[in-house]
């Protein structure tokens, strides 16, 4: 095989710019051989922070499609634009006004824009966690707090399902605010928890957390890779 067929360069373009890179690199990585460098718009580079949402449409292709940036393999043609942030308001809320048992529908106040919601399902089709983006929709207009937390558990908050929403709802926000019901409300309370907080609390992890305090980040991180784990089960 000859150098050249071993390391195949295929051509991108970053907004409108042609670049030639290697075939195999995410989107991120191949933006970052193109010479840009990343100050906002990358967080994890793992798949879990949902920071690096971007929109591409392929040479030839009318489809316009999402993803994430360090998860998904550049392809020849790909026409990139990087979307560092996605402008959806977040409504304000005080967690101890939001008992479902004391409201009508806290979701539908907060969000009524759910309401208008058409049923295209564009938003699950966006999600790059393979989420029913447009089930927890339908779930919150119903009042279904449960529901509603449970499919959107792994949400990453790209905000790829609102960009394209007719009904212009804020998906990854509501969803977030039925977590949070949830777990205030909703599920039963860890006495565990309970007692960890109400021992922070009293003061008896302080010796410990001020000794954290002040390692620096090697011991930090010796410490971190030697910690034993519990036992499942
Ligand atoms: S994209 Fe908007 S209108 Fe379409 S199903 Fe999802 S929430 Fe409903
Ligand atoms: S539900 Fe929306 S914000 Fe959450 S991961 Fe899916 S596309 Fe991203
Ligand atoms: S950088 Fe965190 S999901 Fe891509």
């Amino acid at each position: 095989m000859s150098d050249e067929e071993e390391n195949k360069m295929i051509d991108i373009y970053v907004m409108g710019r042609r670049y030639k890179v290697p075939e195999g690199l995410t989107i991120m990585t191949a933006l970052e051989y193109s010479g840009y460098k990343y100050v906002r718009g990358c967080g994890c580079r793992g798949g879990f922070c949902g920071a690096c949402s971007t929109v591409y449409r392929k040479e030839g292709e009318y489809k316009l499609k999402m993803d994430l940036a360090c998860q998904t393999a550049v392809e020849d043609g790909m026409f990139l634009v990087q979307l560092p942030f996605v402008p959806a308001m977040r409504k304000e809320f005080e967690i101890e006004k939001v008992d479902p048992k004391q409201n009508d529908n806290v979701l539908l106040e907060k969000y009524p824009e759910i309401a208008r919601c058409v049923s295209c399902n564009t938003c699950t089709k966006a999600c790059p966690q393979d989420i029913k983006v447009m089930d927890y929709v339908q779930a919150s207009l119903r009042g279904d707090v449960d529901r509603a937390a449970k499919l959107s558990f792994d949400c990453i908050q790209c905000g790829l399902c609102s960009i394209r929403c007719p009904a212009d709802i804020k998906h990854y926000h509501l969803a977030q605010l039925a977590r949070r019901i949830k777990g205030r409300y909703v599920d039963p309370t860890s006495s565990e928890l309970e007692t960890l907080v109400q021992e922070l609390k009293d003061g008896k992890y302080d010796e410990e957390l001020d000794k954290l305090a002040s390692m620096t980040k090697e011991e930090l991180k010796k410490l971190y890779d030697e910690r034993e784990f519990q036992e499942e089960g």
